[in-house]
């Protein structure tokens, strides 16, 4: 039997990761984020309107997705509690670029995704940012070339309602989609 749960939002499990990107004041930033899918090389992140990554991504139409190793929760925290700070310096948060492209990649990151914004989309207080994935960028230790060790890669998650504010980790893997079908 169901039973209605009043909230007003809940967060089901979405992989948390960081955006890099240019930013007019501080040359370079960092912000927490959770709030994504991707399908092909199109991908979609969700901010707050009132957020300084927004306006700095609305400004220089490019950022990066950093996925990192549990190791590093720290960094969530410092990029996820700190707004409109210079959080990369601040910190001592290590950084650097692919090529000549001048977003920022946490160095710490097993896996970064290289974006450009194709579209910016304000939903009331929120704003979708839709970009094209330029770049996919694995820690060399994640593969194996060219094959990608999926068991080295742990996503974590954040689960959330108006309460309370969850990470769960993922630590169980099925190598083969598609076993559970008979
Ligand atoms: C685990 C976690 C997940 C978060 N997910 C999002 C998100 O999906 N969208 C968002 O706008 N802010 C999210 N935040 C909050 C931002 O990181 C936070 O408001 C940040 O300070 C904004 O900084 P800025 O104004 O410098 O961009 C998250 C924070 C944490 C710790």
């Amino acid at each position: 039997m169901f039973k209605e749960f009043e909230t007003q939002k809940f967060y089901y499990g979405f992989p948390i990761f960081l955006i890099g990107y240019e930013d007019d004041r501080y040359q370079y930033n960092v912000t927490t984020c959770s709030s994504s899918y991707t399908l092909g090389d199109m991908v979609v992140i969700g901010l707050a309107a009132q957020s300084n990554a927004v306006k700095q991504i609305e400004k220089f139409k490019h950022f990066s997705i950093n996925l990192l190793s549990s190791e590093h929760m720290d960094l969530v925290e410092k990029a996820g509690f700190n707004p409109a700070k210079d959080k990369l310096n601040l910190y001592d948060i290590a950084y650097e670029f692919f090529k000549d492209s001048r977003v920022p990649l946490i160095s710490k990151a097993t896996i970064s995704l290289i974006v450009n914004v194709e579209k910016i989309d304000y939903q009331g207080d929120y704003v979708n940012i839709t970009g094209k994935i330029n770049h996919r960028l694995f820690n060399h230790e994640l593969l194996e070339h060219p094959t990608f060790i999926r068991e080295k890669f742990e996503p974590f998650l954040y689960v959330g309602d108006d309460k309370k504010r969850v990470y769960r980790f993922v630590n169980k893997i099925v190598i083969d989609g598609g076993s559970f079908f008979e």
